[in-house]
Parts: C-alpha cells; sequence; structure tokens
C-alpha cells in the first residue's frame, strides 16, 4: 500500500516534470485563457492584506502565487510549495523575469509540509489537490501550518452540472482536449490523466465535508465557468 502511493507519487512527480516547460502555454490554450480568472476569484477569497505570509501548495510554475503578490497593497511573501522540481523552476525563471522576489519557491511534499505549525496567514491549492493520494492528510497539513481563524482556498476542476453543457464539454473534456494536450506536450499521458482524474475527483458536497472533517469551519463552494471549476473556502479553527 505504501509503495504503491510512493509509485504514484513518483509517477504524478514524472508527469508534471515532463510537461513543465509548456504548461503555461497548455493552461491558456486549453482553457481558452479562463486559468487565470479562475485563479484570480480563488485568489480573491484568501483575503489577502498587508505584511502577511501566504501558502500556496501545489504551486507548480507559481501563477497563484504570483497573483497573490499582484494583490492591491501586498507587502508580504509567499511560499510556493510543489514537490516537482522543473515545476518550480519555471516558476522561478518567470519570477526572474518579472522581477517578482518575494515569492519563495521550496520543493515540499503536500503530504507532509516542512513548515512549523501557524506559519501562515493562509494557504490555497490550485488544481492540485485532485492529484495527491492521500487528500485528508494534504488538508490537514494546511490547516496546521495555517493560523487560527484564517482562510484555506481550494480551486479544482469539477464535473459541469447544466445537462446541455455537460455534453458538449464531456465531447471537449474527454476527446479534443487529450488530443491536443497530448499534441502540444508532446506527452501522451498527461492529457488524458486530466479527465480521468477530474471524473475520479469526488463531488463537490463530498470535498467540502472533507474539508469539514479535519476541522475546517464555515466551509463554503461556488461554481465558475458553468460548473468546469469549483472554489472551497475553509476558516481554520483551532
Ligand atoms: C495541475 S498543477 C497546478 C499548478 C498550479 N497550482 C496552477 O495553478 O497552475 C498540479 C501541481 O501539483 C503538484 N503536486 C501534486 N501532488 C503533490 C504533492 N503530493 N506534493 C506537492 N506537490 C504536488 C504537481 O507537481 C503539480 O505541479
Amino acid at each position: 500500500m505504501l509503495s504503491d502511493q510512493r509509485h504514484n507519487k513518483e509517477k504524478i512527480q514524472q508527469m508534471f516534470a515532463a510537461i513543465s516547460k509548456r504548461y503555461d502555454l497548455l493552461n491558456r490554450v486549453l482553457s481558452f485563457n479562463q486559468d487565470k480568472y479562475w485563479r484570480r476569484i480563488a485568489v480573491s477569497k484568501l483575503q489577502v492584506d498587508g505584511d502577511s505570509c501566504w501558502l500556496d501548495m501545489c504551486a507548480g510554475t507559481g501563477d497563484v502565487s504570483i497573483e497573490i503578490v499582484k494583490q492591491e497593497d501586498f507587502s508580504g511573501s509567499v511560499v510556493a510549495g510543489d514537490f516537482c522540481a522543473e515545476m518550480l523552476r519555471y516558476g522561478i525563471q518567470k519570477c526572474k523575469h518579472l522581477d517578482i522576489n518575494n515569492i519563495k519557491f521550496v520543493n515540499a511534499d503536500a503530504e507532509n509540509l516542512p513548515f512549523d505549525k501557524n506559519t501562515f496567514d493562509g494557504a490555497i491549492t490550485a488544481f492540485g489537490i485532485r492529484n495527491i493520494a492521500d487528500r485528508k492528510k494534504a488538508l490537514l497539513e494546511l490547516t496546521r501550518t495555517v493560523r487560527n481563524n484564517r482562510r484555506i482556498v481550494i480551486l479544482e476542476f469539477s464535473l459541469p452540472t447544466n445537462r446541455i453543457f455537460k455534453s458538449v464539454y464531456h465531447c471537449y473534456f474527454k476527446r479534443i482536449l487529450p488530443l491536443s494536450g497530448s499534441i502540444l506536450s508532446k506527452n501522451d499521458t498527461a492529457y488524458s490523466y486530466l479527465p480521468a482524474s477530474v471524473q475520479a475527483f469526488p463531488g463537490r458536497q463530498e470535498f467540502a465535508a472533507l474539508m469539514k472533517n479535519v476541522g475546517m469551519k464555515n466551509v463554503e463552494y461556488f461554481d465558475l465557468t458553468f460548473g468546469i471549476v469549483t472554489v472551497y473556502v475553509g476558516t481554520t479553527q483551532k
């Protein structure tokens, strides 16, 4: 069981390493540029303020972290954690290019965060939780490292609920996206894994229940873009 999980983690790491070079481009193209909007809304729910310190877990190439440091009146810092060094490397390059120096990229496993309890003023994970084998452990780690009465935001893909949109989306997600994704990324598996992993992810209510189960209060969620993605918001209570 444990070695199965380790094996799966390595597979996820290798998959993201393989697509890291084209990851940002693929996000823009395959989401019709919606991904920026989704991150912007999710970050707005963090209620970032002043000189504070935030965790962006499963940060990848750092787009969420960059969105946080761009918030008005923000003078704090972000820790961008991910276990895929190649993804982080592109994030570091991007920040250099943008002259951003208050994001620290850290190689970290979401299931075992190398941070003390109550380190952060809030945490966010965008499109990452779906890839994590032990999601409860990851949510517990986010809760442990965030101070009391602060927000944790999870942005993740969902299955749309509208019947008409659902069938159009199903065709795009299951056929067009894997094909265009594999051509653009030159990787056969990553963009077939995406729809499969979204389908395997718990429904909205079930995931919200898991957030409550690890001790978060005021858990709520809302859909964006016809329910393609869902933003979950919870508050720590200790
Ligand atoms: C789909 S990408 C999302 C990246 C970024 N948050 C964004 O909005 O584009 C998922 C990221 O989660 C990371 N990841 C998956 N499982 C992880 C784990 N257990 N610990 C740390 N990072 C993980 C992957 O390496 C990958 O960079």
